[in-house]
């Protein structure tokens, strides 16, 4: 007899009788259908059952892993903002050592500009320096050369014929030379105190140049820097006579090429500052030449917003590889440089609206320095002279 359940064959039960014939009856078949079909539904509802259990089972093993993950992730969360807290603290933290450090950053450097402009300052003195020294020793050998010893040697023959003096002038060998030889003398002195007077107002300006620069340095906060009229050609002349001396003593021809110009109102001194340090490296770079040639040109042109100032040479030139460096702090090739000139120059030309340019055609082939800058011409300015002028009446 099948075990089938809703249509559906579960099993199937077989039963055999082979002592009784006619032992299946219809009725008997009819009670065992029956059965069959009760205990087809108890099978079922038993795999049903089964099957439930299983799938129960299955879900209460995913909510458990889905609890423990839940666990995890709280306490991940919980780490993680406890993490987020403290990269917070820590963040606060180094801002504020970066503050410290900043701060003492913006001190230090104030002091490194303090101690950049001061040795400048001295630089710059110590170019001026020069000019003064080789002066004064000029000077001092000229003093000595006075032939003072000629007067007193004449005024000692005056008196040992001081009682004849009309007859020793007129008859004696020698006392007939020494009126001419007074006259010569006179003459010679004259010359010699002009020579040592010219010598030592050239040291008083230099002096001069030199307490402007100490004063720059002590109004250094205001900034700008003390304006007057005057014309450009003056201030490369005066920048050229404190360098002079040195270049006289280096063979060097000197060209000046001064397109006329009226007067202008311009930092003085820190013009002349840099023309003298481009000077004194222009001398540097002939000395260091073999060429016998050796020229340095100066320049003035009037250009579009102002004027344009060169110092040109024809001495060793600059390398293409050294020419990025040579406006920095400290950046010399030379033996006894310090590589302060050129960054002071930049710096000063930079506070007077102008820039400081460097063009070299490479080693052995010279190099050209140009300070370009704005300038107030003086005759647009009337207010402003008329009121200097009125100054200087006080
Ligand atoms: N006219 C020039 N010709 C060739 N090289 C130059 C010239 N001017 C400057 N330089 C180069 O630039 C460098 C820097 O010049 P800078 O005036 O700044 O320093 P320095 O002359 O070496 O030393 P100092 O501090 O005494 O002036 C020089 O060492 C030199 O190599
Ligand atoms: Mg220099």
């Amino acid at each position: 007899a099948p075990v089938a359940h809703k249509g559906k064959l579960i099993g199937a039960l077989y039963l055999e009788n082979n002592q009784v014939a006619g032992a299946f009856t219809p009725d008997r078949l009819e009670a065992l259908n029956i059965l069959m079909s009760q205990m087809a539904v108890s099978i079922e509802n038993a795999t049903l059952y089964g099957r439930q259990e299983q799938q129960s089972r299955a879900i209460e093993a995913v909510n458990v892993t889905l609890t423990k993950e839940i666990a995890e992730r709280k306490r991940a969360e919980g780490e993680l903002s406890r993490y987020k807290d403290h990269l917070e603290d820590l963040v606060k933290e180094r801002t504020r050592e970066l503050e410290k450090a900043q701060g003492r950053l913006v001190d230090l450097s104030r002091r490194a500009g303090m101690a950049e402009v001061a040795s400048g300052v001295l630089h710059n003195v110590g170019n001026v320096m020069n000019s003064v020294n080789v002066g004064a020793s000029v000077a001092r050998e000229a003093v000595s050369a006075l032939p003072v010893e000629g007067l007193t040697r004449a005024v000692a023959l005056l008196e040992q014929n001081a009682g004849r003096i009309g007859e020793y002038l007129a008859t004696d060998s020698a006392g007939r030379k020494l009126p001419s030889y007074l006259r010569t003398l006179g003459t010679t002195l004259a010359g010699e105190k002009r020579a040592i007077l010219g010598n030592m107002d050239q040291l008083a300006e230099h002096l001069e140049h030199m307490k402007k620069i100490i004063a720059a340095q002590q109004s250094y906060a205001k900034v700008n820097g003390l304006t007057e009229v005057c014309t450009l050609e003056e201030i490369a002349e005066t920048a050229l006579a404190i360098s002079e001396a040195a270049l006289r003593n280096s063979n060097v021809e000197i060209v000046r090429s001064y397109e006329k110009l009226p007067p202008v109102l311009v930092d003085r001194h820190r013009i002349m500052q840099i023309l003298v340090n481009l000077i004194s490296n222009a001398k540097h770079a002939l000395e260091e030449t073999v060429r016998i040639d050796r020229k340095l040109t100066v320049a003035i042109a009037r250009v579009d917003g102002g004027v344009r100032i060169e110092v040109r040479d024809n001495g060793v030139g600059i390398s293409a590889e050294n020419m990025p460096n040579i406006f920095r702090h400290g950046f010399t090739t030379r033996k006894t440089g310090h590589g302060f000139g050129l960054h002071n120059c930049a710096n000063a030309a930079q506070q007077m609206d102008g820039s400081l340019t460097a063009q070299s055609d490479g080693p052995g082939r010279g190099a050209s320095f140009v300070l370009r800058m704005p300038v107030e011409y003086a005759e647009q300015l009337p207010q402003r002279i008329g009121f200097a002028e009125a100054a200087e009446g006080l």
